[in-house]
């Protein structure tokens, strides 16, 4: 059998957080819009943790992730789409958001890709006034996982 890499590395990180018994939640940005930076950003205050591919949380994390193009976006995603991403092993919740302040820029689509046969559950919004923004997708799965792809196709 031969695993993707995001398959792979999601492996890898619940095999660390099985051995050393800390809480981690891995979430990966996909860039396939050929533009743009992919931000992730702490929802509390604004902490810029990823610009990137990837991003390691030791520990519960509330998360805003969006595709800054041409500083559209305010620093909390403001005016653009949003994946608003809580990921806790007490439950997690994830769904995409576009009323004010953010509003549609990019097409988004999210997965979890780990947990309690959640692989691949998940939402997207395709345009705007899309029926998957406003929808929370909710799991309780330790060490979950998190795919945002920005133009899912
Ligand atoms: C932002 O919040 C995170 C998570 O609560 C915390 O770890 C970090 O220290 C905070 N950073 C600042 C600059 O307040
Ligand atoms: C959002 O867009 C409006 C209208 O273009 C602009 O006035 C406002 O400053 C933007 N907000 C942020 C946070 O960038
Ligand atoms: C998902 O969790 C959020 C935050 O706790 C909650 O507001 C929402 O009602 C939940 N949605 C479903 C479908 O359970």
């Amino acid at each position: 059998m031969q695993l993707s890499l995001p398959t792979a590395a999601v492996a890898l990180a619940v095999f660390a957080s099985t051995v050393v018994g800390q809480e981690t939640h891995l979430i990966n940005l996909v860039n396939q819009c050929g533009y743009g930076t992919p931000v992730l950003v702490l929802a509390n205050n604004g902490t810029v943790v990823s610009t990137g591919s990837s991003f390691l949380s030791k520990g519960p994390i509330h998360g805003i992730a969006y595709l800054q193009v041409s500083d559209d976006c305010g620093p909390g995603g403001q005016n653009c789409t949003i994946v608003d991403t809580l990921l806790a092993n007490s439950g997690s919740s994830v769904g995409i958001r576009v009323s004010n302040p953010f509003a549609f820029n990019v097409p988004v689509g999210f997965s979890y890709y780990y947990g309690e046969g959640h692989d691949g559950y998940g939402s997207f919004c395709l345009a705007a006034g899309c029926d998957g923004a406003g929808v929370f997708v909710n799991v309780t799965a330790p060490g979950a996982t998190m795919r945002i792809t920005f133009c899912p196709e």
